[in-house]
């Protein structure tokens, strides 16, 4: 079949160029703009990216119509519920399900790699106790930068594997040691025979008997999952920006974490809680807070909803929701979470039938139910966006790996529409 094509003429100029379609095996085909200056003099403009792609990718692909995600084409529902959190880092890395073999021996990489460098303790107790973790996160991952920076090297497939293992396995460990340091507790010591999610519960909740490590174990496990990838999103986006430059893979991550902090990315879960908190609290009603979002002069907005993708529910928020309420259901009357859970089932039928949201396509996302899982396990609030970026540095790896090893692979240099001063001379002072 012929080269697809379209072709574009300028209004001004009447020339006209063809610009190559290329094929995407789902979601829609892209136009190859990169001729577009040479052979017209135009750029492309795009300010947040709405409508641009900005890699080839093979890892996860979302249909935010119909609220669907694959990872490596297969649906997140299914991974959830037959898999876990280990083998579908495995299947983000490596395109493919592992056999007993492959697993067996990733799992063993794993656990070995359950190590991270002592000095990281004393990075985190550099930090004041109400220091918000993701800025110790943040700290620790450049710490690790200095530490391998005499071993880069990018287009070493050897190194590359080495720096995946160390990340995905020490950043639990990251994770669980920030967590005993703004409990006031002892740094913790990982346990090689336990998985990633169970690791982490151990490590930060040596405190748990063994059902309550059992019930929490599970449940991190999927929320782990859920969060592992979800194609070029900020943060993932700014890893692969920051990794096209060949900087450390842990520097690029440590950009990763400070982007997907922010409120409206991967900050919402402690948002969603601080709101229904608010709420619980507050004389108002929900039908008070559903206005206060609606009203376009009021900055409040219903966090853990709205999505720049999903016009859809988030298929994430649905499985999380259902494990907030099995957690729930264990959970008597009198538990804190029980009203903040009430609280946002209200707000969820609110949002879901007021034209607002339903002509603007608002639907909950990832981060509205999740943080009542966190609340239910323990998890204090400010800790909520690092169990995000504990799951989501296996995306951000597998991408970073992904970028690599693409023949397009160069760095990454976005174009920009001037609208300042035209050209002029500098003035003396005198004749200003
Ligand atoms: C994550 O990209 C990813 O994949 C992210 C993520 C991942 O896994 O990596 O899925 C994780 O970040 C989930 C999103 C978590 N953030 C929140 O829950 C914060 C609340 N949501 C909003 O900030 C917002 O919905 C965003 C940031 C998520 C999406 O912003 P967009 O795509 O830029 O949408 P928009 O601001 O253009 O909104 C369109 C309209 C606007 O109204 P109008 O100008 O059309 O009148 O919808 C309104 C917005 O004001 N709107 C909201 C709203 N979200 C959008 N109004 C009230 N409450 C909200 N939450």
């Amino acid at each position: 079949m012929a080269d697809k094509k379209i072709t574009i003429k300028d209004g001004q100029s009447d020339n006209e160029i063809d610009l190559p379609v290329l094929d995407s095996i789902l979601g829609p085909d892209v136009v190859d703009i990169r001729s577009l200056e040479k052979n017209l003099g135009y750029l492309s403009h795009d300010p947040g990216f709405i409508a641009t792609s900005s890699c080839e990718s093979k890892i996860t692909f979302i249909d935010g119509n119909e609220g669907k995600l694959w990872y490596r084409g297969y649906p997140i529902e299914e991974l959830a519920k037959k898999s876990n959190f280990l083998e579908t880092a495995y299947l983000l890395l490596n395109d493919k399900l592992p056999n007993k073999t492959e697993l067996q021996s990733f799992s063993s990489d794993i656990s070995n790699g359950y190590y991270v460098d002592e000095s990281v303790k004393k990075i985190i107790k550099v930090f004041n106790k109400d220091s918000h973790p993701m800025a110790i996160m943040s700290a620790c991952l450049s710490y690790l930068s200095a530490k391998y920076h005499n071993e880069i090297n990018i287009q070493d497939i050897e190194y590359r594997y080495k720096s995946t293992i160390n990340l995905i396995s020490g950043v639990p460990i990251i994770s669980a040691w920030i967590l005993n340091f703004i409990n006031g507790k002892d740094f913790t010591k990982p346990n090689k025979s336990l998985s990633i999610a169970g690791n982490f519960i151990n490590m930060a909740f040596s405190n748990l008997n063994d059902d309550q490590k059992k019930l929490s174990s599970r449940a991190m496990d999927v929320i782990f999952l859920l969060h592992a990838d979800h194609e070029q999103n900020a943060s993932t986006s700014t890893v692969r920006l920051s990794g096209s430059s060949e900087t450390s893979p842990y520097a690029a991550i440590a950009a990763g974490i400070s982007t997907l902090w922010g409120p409206t990315h991967g900050g919402a879960n402690e948002a969603v809680i601080n709101m229904l908190e608010e709420i619980k609290n507050s004389d108002k009603d929900v039908e008070y807070y559903i206005d206060q979002a609606k009203d376009k002069e009021n900055p409040f907005r219903l966090m853990g909803f709205g999505h720049r993708i999903y016009k859809n529910y988030d298929p994430r928020a649905k499985i999380i929701q259902e494990i907030a309420h099995e957690y729930l259901q264990k959970l008597d009357s009198s538990n804190p979470n029980k009203p903040l859970f009430d609280i946002a089932m209200e707000l969820e039928k609110y949002a879901l039938e007021d034209e607002y949201f339903v002509s603007r396509k608002l639907y909950p996302n990832v981060d509205f139910y999740s943080g009542i899982v966190l609340k239910a396990i323990g998890i204090p609030q400010c800790m909520y966006t690092v169990i995000f970026a504990l799951a989501r540095t296996v995306g951000w790896v597998a991408h970073w790996n992904e970028m690599i090893e693409d023949k397009n692979f160069r760095i990454g240099r976005p174009r920009q529409l001037y609208t300042g001063k035209d050209k002029t001379s500098y003035k003396d002072i005198e004749e200003r």
